[in-house]
């Protein structure tokens, strides 16, 4: 259920907009460029314009520019990475829209990295051609938000507002025409009213106890939109990326893929290479074959880790190509040039999340998503990777034109959407129950809803979550209590749909049923919330608001 917007304190000052984008990222700032060319824009953010996912992508972006590439090769490599559970005509615009946003990108200034004055592109796992774009070594998400970030600065009509928390979506007669937001400087919500809204707030990273996504990976936008009842697609897949630096007392570190593409080498505690005796692609198979030969080296050698090995790529080599990660490395002590370096699997993308059609549209009229908080279709089972910077890019510029049509044909909402209420309700959790909740949550996550799943473990997670969101049906208003909120409705939508999926396929393991059980299963999973339990007051006054938000996963062709 919702946050009651019945109970938040408000401030009365509506902000009435054109296009409300929430969150930031390489897909919101690509389709505030295309929105701001059709009216004011309003984005919103909780942190600051460097707080997201895309931000922290190292090993690059996906394109099939170099000269023995083409889209058909990346189209299939694609599909084949993602079971074939991936959307062919999503697919298909990825690959083909793909090359000229990057050559936009490039005009306005982001420099990707370049070998005798021609791109430089890296092979990855699961990809047949040297596909991959990067800039300044390892730091390919933060050039492309730079170049992004640097052209939007110059827009009249795009007002920034950081550390501002989505806390729920205003619907008006069926239609998204806005939110309700946290100023998180003063602790006041506020409306903003627009004629088309924008989530693209990422991923969910967060719920997992090891992830490599930062800590504000929450994800908030999933969560906002099947409140307000739009529908959510393949929620059980969640990639594992195979590499995060594993020490006890560090989050997990992303150590890029392109370091197994340069040549790097994993051994087992044993110092045994063994992705020899797993798949023909040793190192570069896709990323769930990895994970899991990883997990079950774990098993076998009863460690906590495995290494990577890069050292035999040369110190200078390392230090220019992977400058990040190896002063990274080097503050936590351990110098990859001599060392190998201890690595576990860590939660690293949500395949799924708000289903849009080819153009971003949600199925809740005047709402809209794209990136990883949307479910595009491009993904299927399995992300292939690097291919999430450039669906930021092509689904972000297609969200943006949608939403800028969609506005021109819906008339703006009515300041009567706007919500004004002062109460503050009684918040059942302190801060400090919340935090501990959120800490066992992300744990629960991690042992039963993880790389390696049964029936048995999701069920024991599904009883011990439902227990947890009774507890907190209205969180504190803070970061902390929306953020966890959040997490929860998210883990109960992820651990649903695993369980209803009774087959292993992609990122999706189940240990109890751990093959692929056919055509049967060539289909997606779609949960949504099966009562409205969004923001009206009088609805959360009525009876309703004690029934407990009922989700219903089904099938879908
Ligand atoms: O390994 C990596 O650099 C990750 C890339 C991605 O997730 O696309």
């Amino acid at each position: 259920m919702a946050p009651s917007s019945a109970k938040l304190p408000m401030n009365t000052d509506t902000i009435i907009t054109d296009f409300l984008i929430i969150g930031a990222g390489v897909a919101g700032l690509r389709a505030a460029l295309e929105l701001s060319r059709h009216g004011h824009v309003t984005m919103v953010a909780k942190g600051g314009p460097q707080d997201n996912n895309s931000f922290y992508a190292q090993g690059g972006v996906a394109v099939a520019l170099s000269e023995e590439d083409d889209v058909d090769l990346h189209f299939t490599d694609t599909i084949k990475a993602g079971h074939q559970l991936c959307s062919r005509p999503a697919t298909k615009i990825l690959v083909e829209e793909g090359p000229s946003r990057i050559h936009e990108l490039i005009d306005w200034g982001a420099q990707f990295d370049t070998v005798d004055g021609k791109l430089a592109f890296t092979k990855e796992g699961a990809h047949s051609r040297h596909r991959v774009l990067r800039a300044g070594g390892d730091a390919t998400g933060s050039e492309m938000v730079r170049a992004l970030s640097t052209k939007a600065q110059g827009l009249n009509n795009l007002k920034w507002l950081g550390n501002h928390f989505g806390v729920e979506l205003v619907i008006q007669d069926g239609r998204c025409c806005g939110a309700i937001v946290l100023n998180e400087s003063n602790g006041t919500c506020q409306t903003i009213l627009a004629s088309a809204v924008l989530l693209v707030t990422g991923g969910a990273g967060q719920i997992y106890a090891r992830t490599t996504n930062p800590a504000n990976a929450t994800g908030d936008g999933i969560a906002m939109a099947f409140q307000a009842g739009a529908v959510l697609k393949d929620m059980e897949f969640v990639q594992f990326h195979p590499t995060s630096l594993y020490l006890p007392s560090s989050p997990p570190f992303l150590l890029t893929e392109a370091l197994r593409g340069e040549g790097g080498i994993l051994r087992n505690n044993r110092c045994e290479r063994f992705m020899t005796h797993y798949d023909r692609n040793q190192e570069l198979a896709p990323r769930d074959i990895v994970s899991r030969a990883i997990w079950a080296e774990m098993q076998k050698t009863k460690a906590r880790h495995v290494y990577l090995d890069v050292t035999h790529l040369g110190a200078t080599f390392l230090k220019e190509r992977f400058p990040t990660i190896y002063s990274t490395c080097l503050r936590y002590d351990i110098d990859i040039t001599e060392e190998w370096i201890p690595v576990s699997p860590s939660a690293h993308y949500f395949m799924g999340g708000v289903k849009t059609d080819l153009n971003g549209a949600s199925t809740l009229p005047g709402l809209f998503a794209a990136g990883e908080v949307a479910c595009s279709g491009v993904h299927g089972a399995n992300r292939l990777g690097s291919n999430s910077l450039l669906e930021g890019l092509v689904f972000g510029l297609r969200a943006g034109q949608a939403a800028a049509q969609y506005a021109n044909t819906h008339p703006s909402p009515t300041r009567a959407a706007a919500v004004h209420q002062t109460k503050n309700s009684a918040r059942k959790m302190s801060e400090q129950d919340v935090e501990k909740l959120r800490n066992s949550l992300r744990r629960l996550m991690w042992t039963r809803v993880g790389l390696i799943r049964t029936e048995d473990s999701l069920q024991k997670a599904l009883d011990q979550l439902q227990q947890w969101s009774r507890k907190l049906r209205v969180p504190p208003l803070s970061r902390t209590g929306l953020e966890t909120h959040n997490m929860l409705q998210v883990g109960l939508c992820v651990t649903e749909s695993a369980l209803w999926r009774a087959n292993s396929v992609g990122a999706h393991y189940r240990e109890d049923i751990p093959f692929s059980k056919g055509l049967k299963w060539k289909v997606h999973s779609e949960c949504r919330q099966t009562h409205n339990t969004t923001t009206r007051s009088e609805q959360l006054n009525s009876q309703e608001k004690n029934k407990p938000a009922r989700r219903k996963v089904r099938m879908k062709k």
